[in-house]
């Protein structure tokens, strides 16, 4: 961590916090999005089934839309909506996608009634590095892994990972300069990788440690190489094989997890057990591991980057929710956690502005209707929570940070049950939506008890959404001591 002394010193309230695409990409986009672009639909419903063709374009040929879709995605899905209203087809990295936006759309495809979406619409991105994670399962194998699982995450042992996550940061945070400018993100992103290490794993040798973190970053870069084949020295080959170290290191592990129960959650899969007598075997540990530690760090990261970002442009609220944590003594106990209610809206606005996973995929396996539209089977679906966070017929104002849209009597977010939704929903909903909300309000209680933060005036942090949200400039932050 580096601390240099160019700490700005006046507050600045910037009105809008919408992220933008990095300017060099998005200028890109926008010369691709005025290529003319002709509109058919995507396949033909069958005759007097009443439904209705999707409408769309699928772009350049070969091309389709990827670098719109890649670079400008916010803008892009705006421009379609606009264009063709919730349902709309297009073509990226050489297959059709179904656009599916707003809360009406997310609703239906997440709810799932006809069982006709499927999770295999995240292999493309994910499948070599994480397969058989719990998200990748399907339908009633979903349902078996899910209710096992449940069970990791029951609150006596919630209770028992913040504990340890807590001693972790408090003992981490010593290691902090008093002053200066950091890195924010990749500083939290270690942070959390190594409260995912501890918490999760029981905390690996400092060797091990080292190579482990290496092949969780490797795997999870993988899944958006442009080039998706194994070539020396390329991100896909080097997600296999982080991949491969992870599969080895987790199996060995695997005896002595068995043998003994401690606090940890690798401890717990290899223990839980339902009320039916089901567990998980060694492969289930081993691929459930591999999935649970991706899912929890980087989402995590992202939300706290967000809501340092958010408190650094609205110092109001950094006070406010400061003076809450200051009154908050002694153990942080998840009870503790439940008192710190700005920072509660506060978490709840930043995933709105900033949703880490801005969408989520799909796939039809079967034909099937979706808001009255006929939908093929093999069409690839895109759900975007965050183009539903934006949505001016939901929130007032949207750009705005505005915590106090979902506190009463205003709560925004309850005109539709789909319109907030970062943690997703319906049988996939977030696993670990309870124990992720209370690693990052813990982060933020220790920040706010030792700091006060800035950033320069009128920064903006510029969102790469490539993968999930990144600040393309690592996110610089000025540390002030608080007194
Ligand atoms: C702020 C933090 C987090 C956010 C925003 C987030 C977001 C999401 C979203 C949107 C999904 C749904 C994916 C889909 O429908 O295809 C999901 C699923 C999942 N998340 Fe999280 N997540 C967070 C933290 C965590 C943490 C801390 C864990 C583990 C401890 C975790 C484990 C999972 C798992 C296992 C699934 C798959 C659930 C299933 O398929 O049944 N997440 N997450």
């Amino acid at each position: 961590m580096s601390a240099d002394t160019g700490v700005a010193t006046t507050w600045k309230h910037p009105d809008k916090i919408r992220p933008a695409a990095m300017p060099g990409a998005a200028r890109i986009a926008a010369a691709f999005s005025r290529l003319p672009s002709g509109g058919k639909p995507l396949g033909q419903p069958p005759a007097g089934s009443g439904l209705k063709a999707v409408p769309g374009t699928g772009g350049l040929p070969v091309l389709g839309r990827t670098i719109e879709i890649l670079f400008d995605s916010t803008s892009f899905s705006q421009r379609i909506y606009d264009r063709f209203g919730p349902l709309s087809w297009t073509r990226g990295a050489g297959v059709n996608i179904l656009l599916a936006l707003g809360p009406d759309a997310t609703q239906s495809v997440l709810i799932n009634a006809d069982k006709a979406f499927s999770q295999t619409g995240w292999e493309f991105f994910i499948g070599p590095f994480f397969r058989r994670g719990l998200m990748l399962l399907d339908f009633d194998e979903h349902l078996l892994h899910r209710r096992i699982m449940q069970e990791a995450f029951t609150r006596p042992r919630l209770a028992a990972y913040l504990q340890n996550a807590d001693a972790l940061v408090r003992s981490d945070l010593n290691n902090w300069p008093a002053s200066g400018t950091i890195r924010a993100y990749p500083t939290l992103k270690r942070l959390s990788l190594d409260i995912a290490s501890e918490v999760f794993m029981g905390g690996p040798s400092n060797a091990d440690d080292a190579r482990l973190q290496k092949a969780f970053i490797d795997t999870v870069r993988a899944g958006v190489s442009m080039l998706r084949v194994p070539v020396p020295g390329g991100r896909w080959k080097r997600g296999l094989e982080g991949r491969a170290v992870l599969e080895d290191y987790f199996r060995a592990q695997l005896p002595a997890k068995r043998a003994a129960d401690s606090d940890d959650l690798f401890s717990a899969l290899c223990h839980v057990k339902t009320e039916d007598g089901e567990t998980f075997s060694d492969d289930d540990v081993v691929n459930h591991m591999i999935f649970l530690m991706m899912a929890a760090h980087d989402t995590s990261t992202i939300t706290t980057s967000a809501v340092l970002a958010a408190l650094a442009a609205h110092p109001e609220w950094q006070e406010k929710a400061r003076e809450q944590s200051l009154a908050l003594d002694g153990e942080l106990t998840l009870e503790a956690l439940d008192q710190l209610t700005v920072l509660d809206l506060v978490i709840k606005e930043s995933l709105r502005l900033v949703a880490p996973v801005p969408s989520l995929a799909r796939k039809a396996i079967k034909d099937t209707e979706l808001l009255g539209h006929y939908i093929p089977a093999g069409t690839f679906v895109s759900i975007s929570p965050w183009f539903s966070h934006y949505m001016k017929e939901y929130w007032t104002d949207p750009e705005t940070f505005d915590p106090e849209r979902f506190a009463e009597p205003r709560c925004e977010d309850k005109k539709h049950r789909f319109a907030w939704v970062p943690f997703g929903g319906g049988a996939h909903k977030c696993i670990g939506m309870y124990f992720g909300t209370q690693e990052v309000k813990m982060l933020l209680h220790h920040f706010l008890r030792r700091y006060r933060w800035t950033t320069t005036p009128g920064y903006q942090v510029p969102w790469d959404l490539v993968a999930l949200p990144m600040p393309a400039d690592g996110f610089p932050l000025q540390l002030h001591p608080l007194k």
